[in-house]
């Protein structure tokens, strides 16, 4: 049995070893879903989510990319992020890095691959933060392990510099961030105490923001200006305010 033959197989004996351990096991799931933990993992074959954090169904929502990257302008990793935190309301959220990273060891190289070369900037900008330490390692499997690190830690500080995460934390339940490291070699998953190492409050003083307030956002509209006739149009703006949003933007 080959190709996706063999999937269809595995699936039909999952569903019956499924319901022969637990009759309710899918009834149960069908009636949604309050997953405590978001993983944000790579995408890479040999690092299953489930499999290497002893989760099932149900338990953990799961974004996964090339080299576990939270960059600011991926709509994708950003929905998740806020559908799990605001909706779901998931309480630990880990980025899972792992050493031989294919994504990691190409951003080291100085090669082009195409569209990649694109998102594995991201890496390199890890490289340049930590330049000084990076290239004291001279043993080149220790230089590319520790990178593996680095670029956890600097996308567990990215989470951190979200707007989503900065008002989650403010919440009656913030959420918990964790960086960790899958070892492909034995199985065992790291943890690098990143939240506790004071890696996030040492940035704060640039990245932390705060929401406007609802009454601020209300005193400084003052509405349509002129006839309301005239609407849609070219709003009457008066020219000093005018000038103070252009100087603004
Ligand atoms: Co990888």
């Amino acid at each position: 049995m080959a190709g996706i033959s063999k999937i269809l197989d595995n699936n039909k004996k999952w569903v019956s070893s499924r319901n022969a351990e637990d009759p309710e096991f899918f009834q149960r799931l069908a009636n949604g879903q309050q997953p405590k933990y978001l993983f944000i993992g790579c995408s890479d074959s040999r690092v299953p989510a489930s499999g290497i954090t002893g989760t099932g169904p149900g338990e953990m929502f799961v974004h996964r990319n090339i080299a576990n990257l939270v960059v600011h302008s991926d709509m994708n990793l950003l929905s998740v992020l806020q559908y799990a935190v605001e909706v779901l309301g998931v309480q630990d959220i880990m980025v899972c890095g792992h050493y031989g990273c294919g994504g990691v060891a190409a951003a080291a190289a100085n090669k082009q691959y195409g569209l990649i070369d694109n998102w594995l900037v991201n890496i390199r900008d890890v490289i340049r933060l930590h330049e000084t330490e990076y290239l004291r390692i001279s043993d080149d499997t220790e230089r590319m392990r520790r990178l593996v690190e680095l670029n956890v830690i600097e996308q567990v500080r990215n989470l951190a510099k979200t707007n989503i995460i900065q008002n989650a934390m403010r919440s009656d339940k913030p959420p918990r961030l964790h960086g960790l490291v899958y070892d492909i070699a034995d199985g065992v998953l790291k943890d690098l105490n990143v939240d506790g190492g004071g890696v996030i409050k040492d940035m704060e003083h640039i990245y932390a923001t705060e929401a406007a307030h609802k009454d601020d956002e209300a005193s400084s509209y003052e509405g349509p200006q002129g006839d309301p006739a005239d609407l849609p149009g070219e709003p009457a703006a008066e020219p000093a305010k005018a000038k103070k949003t252009a100087k603004a933007s």
